[in-house]
């Protein structure tokens, strides 16, 4: 007996395989059910029936807070309190106690957010200051030495004129820890013999630095090389417009007018 025979022949076969995968098909589809996609909910940015203003997207109900969103703390939150009047009112005063820790994050915080402009002093002659933006606060002067702690975190919290916030880059906390170490950097850059410990011995910074091997001049104020916004203003006169006015210009150096 040949297969052929035995079995039918070719079409009768591939006829009966297509069948087959016709009642797989048949039986598949029927096990699936649409209850799940056709249930009543809301799809993003789409309008809805099922409330009274048809706006799929619910507004927060009035009254409440969200789980883990309630900032009842208002002075650690925001740096201010209701004062008497009604005004906002600024303290000088930390809401949690300043650690070494603390002192530790507010300096790696301020180093990388806001050296850029006041650089590392604090004087308000960071790199970017030094290319054109307007002249940040110099964080020594004594309008900034007199203003009470918390106005530091309301600055960082809402930025202030030309300088921008960073509410975003610093957490609550951490703006907090970058005003304590404007503190220390102040008295750092002002401390008096008052403010040395009983039995400290003090050292000048030029025999420190003679001890150390290094030039005299390592210890005073340092000239820098001119940045390019220096050696070349767009206008020798004037500055560039809403920039800080261009400094002296190198004699040495001749800049090509084109004209
Ligand atoms: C992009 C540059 C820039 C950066 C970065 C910057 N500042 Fe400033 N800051 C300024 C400028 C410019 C001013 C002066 C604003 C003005 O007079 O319009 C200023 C002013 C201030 C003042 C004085 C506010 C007053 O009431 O006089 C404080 C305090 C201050 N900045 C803190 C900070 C701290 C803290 C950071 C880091 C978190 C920071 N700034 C980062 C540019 C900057």
């Amino acid at each position: 007996m040949t297969r052929e025979q035995g079995t039918g022949n070719r079409e009768q076969r591939s006829a009966g395989r297509v069948m087959l995968v016709g009642m797989a098909a048949v039986v598949l589809i029927a096990g699936c059910r649409q209850d799940m996609h056709n249930q009543p909910k809301l799809i993003p940015q789409r309008g809805s029936e099922m409330f009274a203003d048809h706006r799929g997207a619910r507004p927060q109900v009035v009254n409440t807070v969200a789980r883990g969103q309630l900032h009842e703390d208002s002075y650690f939150y925001t740096g201010v309190v209701q004062g008497a009047n009604g005004y906002r009112e600024e303290r000088n005063e930390m809401p949690f106690p300043v650690t070494m820790d603390v002192l530790k994050r507010g300096e790696e915080r301020f180093n990388i957010y806001c050296t850029p402009c006041h650089s590392r002093v604090g004087n308000g002659e960071g790199a970017i200051v030094d290319r054109g933006y307007k002249q940040a606060g110099n964080l020594h002067d004594q309008v900034r030495r007199s203003q009470p702690l918390s106005h530091y975190f309301y600055v960082m919290t809402h930025g202030y004129g030309a300088m921008p916030d960073y509410s975003a880059q610093l957490t609550p906390v951490d703006r907090w820890a970058v005003a304590a170490y404007i503190r220390a950097l102040q008295l750092s850059q002002a401390a008096t013999m008052q403010d040395v410990p009983a039995g400290v011995q003090v050292k000048e910074l030029k025999d420190i630095a003679s001890a150390k091997g290094l030039p005299v001049g390592f210890a005073q104020p340092w000239t820098l090389p001119l940045t390019a916004m220096q050696a070349y203003p767009a206008d020798a006169k004037q500055g560039t417009p809403g920039m800080a006015p261009a400094y002296p210009a190198d004699p040495a150096i001749k800049i090509p007018v084109t004209k």
